[in-house]
């Protein structure tokens, strides 16, 4: 199995990479870490609780990350998210609160407790791991691998023309964890799965029928772009009919930009990359961030053909199978959400 540190901006694909990682049996979960991103991180932490422990998982620690990122004014995207980060769903309240240590302390004790053994998965701004790596520059070296869902290379950005929303949160701290990795064998080079790959990556309101299917709950509905905004689903299935509330938002986000009825859901890509779980491609490159330019703050650039002089640090993920990754994740979401 596959012992995570999982780093989230909990956001509607962030908490179903969650979902995805809580139904693997590969996916161990150490720590689950919040970072401010898609929205403030006391709301990040709240949402990532109440997923916790709506799956029965109470057990695993969440701790809460930097309020701001390094150098930048936090910006967050509640048109994106919705006003609470989870879109039309609204989560149980949890009495449970965050652990006592910051998520850059857990990041830097927890690899110290299980050297060589942690896998890191970021699908968030890198402002706790940034922290950490100041707190512990050997920390890099700790990591079995890191996973990173974050910026985009031959492909537009999200946020600004050229730039991607997790890099473009917190340019400085993406810059300082690439920098981190200098210098590592490949094996030990992040792994990234930027836009490029991640928004081949569309979730149809056919994959969550089929979620609900396999679930066995009654139909998830109300995912129609015709339902009066505001409906909420009619699942029979809690964890079903939050994701449902959650997507339509999220799906009618994606349509008032243009991209359809769908969804990209990027985390959920990453988490299965950190687990092996899909089949993916990467191309070894010397990544780099923007931190000024008047147009390019916080651009990822990536030296693909060994043109900087510099060693490659990072490991692009390419290509993959979009149809056989859904296949996988509907399956495993629903009869997880079944149980
Ligand atoms: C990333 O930005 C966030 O809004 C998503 O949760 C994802 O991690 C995609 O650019
Ligand atoms: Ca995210």
């Amino acid at each position: 199995s596959t012992r995570l540190i999982v780093d989230v901006d909990t956001g509607i694909d962030d908490a179903l990479a969650l979902l995805y990682l809580l139904a693997s049996p590969e996916a161990d979960i150490a720590a689950v870490l919040c970072t401010a991103g898609n929205v403030p991180v006391g709301q990040v932490t709240a949402n990532t609780l109440a997923v916790l422990d709506m799956c029965g998982r109470a057990d695993i620690e969440v701790a809460a990350g930097a309020q701001v990122p390094l150098v930048a004014p936090l910006m967050t995207t509640e048109d994106t998210h919705g006003p609470l980060g989870v879109g039309y769903a609204e989560f149980p309240a949890t009495s449970r609160a965050p652990s006592s240590r910051s998520a850059a302390e857990a990041w830097v004790e927890l690899t110290r407790e299980h050297p060589g053994e942690l896998t890191g998965l970021v699908t968030g701004p890198m402002t706790n791991l940034a922290l950490a790596v100041r707190m512990d520059p050997e920390l890099p070296q700790r990591l079995r691998r890191l996973v990173i869902m974050g910026g985009c290379f031959n492909h537009p950005g999200n946020t600004t023309p050229t730039s991607e929303w997790n890099v473009a949160v917190d340019p400085e701290a993406a810059r300082e964890v690439f920098d981190a990795f200098s210098g590592l064998p490949s094996r030990q080079h992040p792994i990234v799965c930027p836009l490029d790959t991640t928004e081949t990556i569309e979730m149809h309101p056919v994959h969550v029928d089929r979620i609900a299917e396999a679930s066995e709950s009654t139909p998830a509905e109300a995912l129609s772009p015709d339902d009066p905004r505001g409906q909420r689903s009619r699942a029979s299935n809690q964890v079903v009919r939050h994701l449902s509330d959650a997507l339509r938002f999220y799906m009618e986000f994606h349509r008032d930009q243009n991209l359809g009825y769908l969804a990209h859901v990027h985390d959920p890509f990453a988490a299965a990359v950190a687990l092996g779980t899909v089949p993916y491609t990467t191309t070894p490159a010397t990544v780099d961030v923007e931190l000024e330019g008047r147009l390019t703050r916080g651009t990822t650039i990536a030296d693909w053909t060994g043109i900087w002089r510099r060693e490659p640090n990072a490991a692009i993920v390419t290509a993959t199978h979009p149809e056989v990754f859904f296949e996988h994740l509907t399956a495993r979401v629903g009869a997880f959400a079944r149980n």
